[in-house]
């Protein structure tokens, strides 16, 4: 596995990082299998993982702490979120210090860390990033609780406008051939030193072509969930279905090669549920895109 510096923090992260979201922390994926994604991430090399207090309806953070515990964790980067958590069935924000501060002390008690090696503001808003905030935060760093502090934001101008904080170390943003558009973003955010963090770096699987007999409890959620919430990202996925037939290399790989060569790009944080997909994901590590994929993707994302 191939590391990479995160921006100016000092910290190297293994490129292909470990999302611990969506249904691999749900309560209808049994924990032990979680657990088993984990511990083969860490044979293999990741030293990055992903999640938030609000990822999987509140079972995210402590399920991926579980997992952790009793691990050499001291080469890890185990990054987290703050300012959304769960409660009654949804998902709520909350972004002010005293939410953020009550948010970091539980995380730290889940994660079972004493100090959070790396904080993402989960969705902050431009004006919610005002300095009287931005010196709160530091204030909560000064006292250990967290040592690197990043912006969690899908709206480019959030991301840009954190470009200019010098408390901000990093950025995480979604980086997927279906958003070509943020590969200048990931450079701009690179150049301003900070690590850049590319989440759903396989688009959430809209590029594949559906399985229709595939019943795993996992793809069916998956399926609906791209059903309900993302029509029009599953429908412009379709145009990507080429990158799912070679015999060369795998679709998920392909995507993490385009991801992974998008200039500036520190690590692309994956999810899963398999195994399999876990060590084919993994296998993209310092894989160069054949350059005729290339071509093809560059092609497809002008339609
Ligand atoms: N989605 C968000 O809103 C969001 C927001 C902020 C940050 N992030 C970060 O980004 C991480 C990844 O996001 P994500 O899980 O939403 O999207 P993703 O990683 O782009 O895609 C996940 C989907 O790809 C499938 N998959 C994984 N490996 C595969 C392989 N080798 N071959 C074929 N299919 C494969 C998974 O199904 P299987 O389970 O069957 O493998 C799942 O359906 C999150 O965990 C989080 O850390 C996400």
């Amino acid at each position: 596995m191939r590391p990479r510096p995160l921006g100016r923090t000092g910290l190297e992260v293994s490129e292909i990082g470990f999302g611990a979201a969506s249904f691999w922390g749900h309560p209808a994926f049994p924990e032990r299998e979680a657990a088993r994604l984990i511990h083969r991430a860490l044979e293999l090399g990741v030293t990055l993982f992903d999640t938030g207090p609000a990822y999987s309806r509140g079972r995210a953070e402590s399920r991926l702490g579980r997992a952790l515990a009793g691990r050499d964790r001291s080469g890890l980067v185990i990054a987290t979120k703050a300012g959304t958590f769960f409660e009654r069935g949804r998902v709520r924000r909350d972004m002010s210090l005293s939410a953020i501060e009550a948010s970091l002390e539980q995380s730290r008690r889940r994660l079972g860390l004493e100090s959070l090696p790396l904080v993402h503001l989960h969705g902050p808003s431009l004006a919610e990033l005002t300095p009287d905030f931005l010196e709160g935060l530091e204030r909560l760093r000064g006292r250990g609780l967290f040592r690197h502090l990043g912006v969690n934001s899908f709206d480019p101008v959030v991301i840009e406008g954190a470009l200019a904080l010098p408390q901000v170390d990093t950025v995480m943003l979604d980086v997927n051939v279906l958003r070509p558009e943020r590969v200048s973003l990931a450079a701009r955010a690179a150049a301003a030193g900070k690590g850049v963090l590319a989440g759903m770096p396989l688009a959430m699987g809209h590029t594949a072509p559906p399985r229709p007999g595939d019943l795993r409890l996992s793809s069916v959620w998956y399926a609906l969930r791209a059903l309900k919430n993302h029509r029009a990202d599953r429908a412009a996925g379709r145009r990507f279905r080429f990158l799912h037939v070679r015999t060369d290399i795998t679709g998920a790989q392909a995507l993490l090669a385009w991801v992974l060569g998008a200039a500036g790009v520190s690590a692309a944080l994956v999810g899963t549920t398999r195994l399999e997909h876990l060590e084919d994901c993994v296998a993209a590590s310092g894989r160069g895109l054949p350059p005729d994929l290339a071509m093809r993707i560059e092609r497809a994302q002008a339609l």
